[in-house]
């Protein structure tokens, strides 16, 4: 499995807040079968730059690769380096954006906003795929469908070809399981993560969204989920 979402690098943002946790976290996740985990830090364009960011996420990675646990021991999944690139009005044109994708990709996981959506969030996203030509993935989208009750913008976001990003733990609330539902119904293309951010209250946890998933939609659904996430990070798809 690979883990699409987490906060997992220590003391950078408001998840892991030291390499101890880190790897507690990153033992949880690798037992419950987690090979590969995307660190996926909050970027918030308002509060810090590009170049800012990327260097106080190496810092961070550096720190947890220092760790003689980490260097030695093959219990942890691999880590991939990313961002969770918070909206703002225009990122469609703004500068070093393809910084922020996922390591080795074109792929860039987006987290719109917790309000009402509108047609420049629309047209921003658009822009990003059909401009940018970056595969855009958009974080947790499950979250979202309370915030939208123009339902033309929501459905509108949902036909635009981009990858949804879920997390694991969707089934524990009724709406979301709808959301999630209709993206599968629909053929929707899906990841997960788990978007964890500590070993208390958001631990790694996608081994549930996946026996969910596969107890209810069967286990071809969750390999498609594997295979989608294997392509978008370049591995071989069997
Ligand atoms: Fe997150």
């Amino acid at each position: 499995m690979i883990d699409f979402h987490s906060h997992v690098l220590p003391g950078i943002d408001d998840g892991s807040s030291c390499e101890e946790e880190s790897l507690d976290m990153l033992r949880i996740a690798k037992s419950q079968g987690v090979i590969t985990m995307l660190a996926t830090p909050h970027f918030y364009a308002q509060n810090n730059s590009v170049g800012h960011f990327l260097k106080d996420r190496e810092k961070s990675f550096n720190k947890l690769k220092a760790c003689t646990e980490y260097m030695k021991d093959d219990a942890y999944p691999a880590i991939k380096l990313g961002a969770e690139v918070c909206y703002f009005n225009g990122i469609g044109q703004a500068r070093e954006l393809e910084k922020l994708c996922i390591e080795d990709t074109d792929a860039i996981l987006l987290e719109l906003p917790f309000t009402q959506w509108n047609k420049f969030v629309l047209q921003d996203v658009i822009m990003l795929m059909e401009e940018r030509r970056l595969t855009v993935i958009l974080a947790h989208i499950e979250r979202f469908y309370a915030f939208q009750t123009r339902k033309k913008i929501w459905k509108e976001m949902l036909e635009l070809p981009v990858i949804f990003q879920v997390n694991a733990d969707f089934h524990d609330n009724r709406k979301k399981r709808k959301v999630v539902k209709k993206l599968i119904e629909n053929d929707k293309p899906l990841i997960l993560g788990s978007d964890c951010h500590n070993v208390e209250n958001r631990k790694p946890n996608l081994i549930s969204g996946y026996d969910y998933i596969s107890d209810k939609y069967g286990k071809k659904m969750v390999e498609q989920i594997d295979n989608l996430g294997r392509e978008v990070l370049g591995f071989d798809t069997k």
